[in-house]
């Protein structure tokens, strides 16, 4: 919650030192306030007699974040961040920038601009302005390249990555890690007394703007930028800032310091009006509206040690994410043999992990240290939360909850991990039914940002706020479900794959259908996925919802045919594609077996453009995410973007289906809409044009 208290800057004498001391909670944003409170005291105190050096740090938990993010769709109020910068850099006596535990943006743009900068050891730095489509805006890529060298400057500004306080000092970007057993503050002030009162030429020349060196170097190395780009257009797939950032930087070699930073104003202008931009903070607040969810004033459970039931695909990927975030675990297989082979699994990565230099011999002796994998349910009895791993099968998951209770502890979170099925069903075998909850994590479980947390109608106020609180441990994107069949995301998409499929079953070739979808941005298209995930998975879940889907509702068939046929998808190289060599084909067969096959009747209305092939599958999403939010399966709309672009693949810099439906419009819709086979209803329109007219209630985060 942002704080009710304003945003402040406190001087105070420190024999000929001031210290300005900035709170803006909770992150320090650089807003209209601190620019004002700053500029007054700059003014002041440079003017002062009595003061030989300024000090510039914050209260709180870290120094600036950045500029206010939600100060940007405004016209910036005076005094602006540019008039700030220019004061500090005329400022006539030394001003210090004393950064503790992370210095981010624009926040870091100021410190640049400073004579002087220290920190406290542990301190990270960085400019995540590209996670948010832009790029500093401040002379970040100036003053930054100028001091770190231009290498670190495209290693940094184009991917967001922050560097430590060791590698700042080593780069250049620090004057002194201070490290002592004093008060940081009282370090970063007698470092300020002991400049003394340094001469102007000095001063002068320590200024970024002034620092020539690394230009010159620059300007001899052209082809590194051009690595850069191609190192970033293999990473970034179709993102645009990471780029815009390169040429920023790169015009430091051909125009003069005030002409680049005027350039670099220009494209952060150009950035913020941005569809990207504008995607990628939806995203943003999207991520910070999800974590408010009333979790009945229930505080969560202290977890040291997670059980994992099922060593499989999921099981491993869920363990392999809770050691590397640091907890105890336990993970039980049906046998021995199962469980070594999960041991081996679980051992190959880390030493993978090891020769790629992202971990010591010192951290897997760790991490192996909190790890225990056996076959004796026993070894689950000291768990604060087991998460059960095991195949998608309700009879399963029942027989195992109904064991739980006889191994682990009355007040144990224990959680299903399961893609679709009723987490209420499961519960009813539990002897705590209010201690159940479910899971759904995204396979590869370690590498997949999104966590759909599944709230059926007994689960707890505390299993809920702990399931949030250790999915912020892990490090992932919490999205809370309501228990119905394929939650939000599977929901949602498998209307979009059955739209895909049908076209194809009216004389769509498959191949055009994913290269549409691949072209549009989504990480893989239908009938990719469908191979990734096992025919024989797609099978098991027709069998589950045949029962519930509607009469009169038409069903494609065509992936059934195949997995009858033996194609699996990739576990046996036969799918929608062939997979000679492991690699992905268009396969000859598949279009035989489609060309016999046209149950609708005849061939799509006429030959779809990629265009009409996206917005086919879209709208039929569309339809059901609104289904999914009246039926309150979704608790808001930017929670759905949230599921879209961290489970499925839906590219970010469209910020998700919801989001992009906005910006699209309600007349393009209506006129894709024609000629989409699941067609969004004239009343979900109607809502989603009274929507639009309340900015913000269809994408919006409603926070
Ligand atoms: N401007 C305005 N508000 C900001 C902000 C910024 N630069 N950075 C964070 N906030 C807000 C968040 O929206 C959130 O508000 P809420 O409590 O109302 O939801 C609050 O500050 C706390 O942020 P949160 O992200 O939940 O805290 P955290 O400790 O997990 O992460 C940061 C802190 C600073 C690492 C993270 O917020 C971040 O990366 N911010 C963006 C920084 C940035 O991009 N700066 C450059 C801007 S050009």
């Amino acid at each position: 919650m942002n704080s009710p208290r304003k945003p402040s800057v406190e001087a105070t004498r420190h024999g000929r030192v001031s210290l300005l001391l900035c709170e803006n909670p909770p992150v320090n944003a650089i807003g209209h306030g601190i620019r004002e409170g700053l500029f007054r005291n700059l003014v002041s105190e440079t003017a002062s007699e009595d003061v030989d050096a300024i000090v510039i740090a914050c209260g709180g938990s870290a120094f600036f974040a950045g500029a206010d993010i939600s100060e940007f769709s405004g016209e910036e109020q005076p005094p602006t961040a540019d008039g700030l910068i220019d004061l500090i850099e005329g400022s006539p006596k030394p001003v210090v920038a004393a950064m503790h535990s992370r210095a981010l943006g624009g926040g870091l743009e100021l410190a640049l601009a400073c004579h002087y900068r220290v920190a406290a050891p542990g301190t990270v730095f960085g400019f995540p302005e590209v996670t948010l489509g832009l790029i500093p805006g401040l002379g970040g890529t100036q003053r930054f390249a100028r001091i770190a060298g231009f290498a670190e400057a495209l290693r940094i500004i184009p991917t967001g990555e922050t560097i430590d306080a060791t590698r700042a000092e080593a780069i250049g970007l620090l004057d002194r890690v201070v490290d002592s057993e004093l008060p940081f503050l009282d370090e970063a002030v007698a470092f300020a007394a002991g400049l003394g009162c340094p001469p102007h030429d000095l001063l002068v020349g320590r200024l970024a703007r002034n620092c020539q060196e690394a230009v010159d170097k620059a300007r001899l190395d052209r082809a590194s930028f051009q690595e850069a780009r191609e190192r970033l257009a293999r990473r970034y797939r179709k993102l645009s800032a990471p780029q815009a950032a390169v040429d920023a930087i790169g015009a430091a070699l051909d125009l003069p310091f005030e002409d680049a930073l005027a350039n670099e104003r220009r494209i952060f202008n150009e950035r913020l009006a941005s569809s990207e931009s504008q995607a990628l903070t939806h995203l943003f607040f999207a991520e910070r509206a999800a974590r408010k969810v009333s979790t009945l004033d229930s505080a969560p459970a202290e977890i040291g040690t997670v059980g994992i039931v099922g060593g499989g695909t999921m099981g491993r990927g869920i363990l392999i994410a809770v050691i590397e975030a640091g907890f105890a675990a336990v993970l039980v297989e049906r046998d021995e043999k199962a469980a070594r082979a999960c041991l081996e699994a679980v051992e190959g990565h880390l030493r993978r992990k090891h020769r790629t230099g992202s971990l010591s011999e010192a951290d897997i002796a760790d991490i192996l240290g909190r790890t225990a994998i056996g076959a004796d349910w026993s070894g689950l009895e000291p768990c604060d939360l087991v998460i059960e791993a095991v195949f998608e099968k309700l009879d399963l998951k029942r027989e195992i909850f109904g064991q739980l209770a006889k191994v682990t502890r009355p007040d144990a979170v224990l959680a299903t991990n399961t893609s679709g099925l009723s987490v209420a069903r499961i519960a009813e075998a539990a002897a705590r039914p209010e201690n159940v909850i479910g899971l759904h994590f995204f396979s590869p479980a370690n590498v997949m940002k999104l966590l759909e947390i599944v709230q059926a109608p007994l689960t707890s106020g505390r299993a809920l706020a702990t399931s949030r609180a250790f999915a912020r441990r892990l490090g992932k994107v919490a999205v809370v479900a309501k228990d119905a069949d394929g939650f939000i995301g599977n929901r949602i998409f498998d209307r979009y794959w059955r739209e895909a499929e049908l076209m194809v079953e009216d004389g769509v070739s498959p191949y055009d259908v994913d290269a549409a979808l691949e072209d549009f941005g989504m990480a893989m298209g239908p009938f990719a996925v469908s191979d990734l995930a096992g025919l024989d998975l797609g099978h098991d879940i027709r069998i589950r919802q045949a029962a519930a889907v509607p009469a009169g509702t038409r069903v494609p068939t065509m992936e059934e045919r195949l997995f009858q046929a033996g194609r699996l998808g990739q576990k046996n190289g036969a799918g929608w594609y062939d997979y000679p060599d492991g690699k992905r084909m268009p396969s000859p067969r598949v279009l035989d077996l489609l060309h016999g096959h046209k149950p609708g009747g005849g061939a799509y209305p006429s030959a779809p453009s990629s265009q009409d092939i996206v917005l086919t599958c879209m709208t039929a999403l569309l339809g059901e995410a609104f289904r999914v939010l009246d039926e309150g399966v979704a608790a808001r709309a930017s929670d759905i973007d949230l599921v879209a672009v961290h489970g499925y693949g839906f590219p970010k810099f469209v910020g998700g289906p919801m989001h992009w439906f906005e910006t699209v419009g309600l007349s393009q819709i209506r006129s894709w809409n024609r000629r989409a086979l699941y067609p969004v209803s004239d009343e979900i329109l109607q809502r989603f044009d009274a929507g639009r007219s309340a900015p913000g209630n269809i994408s919006g985060s409603g926070a």
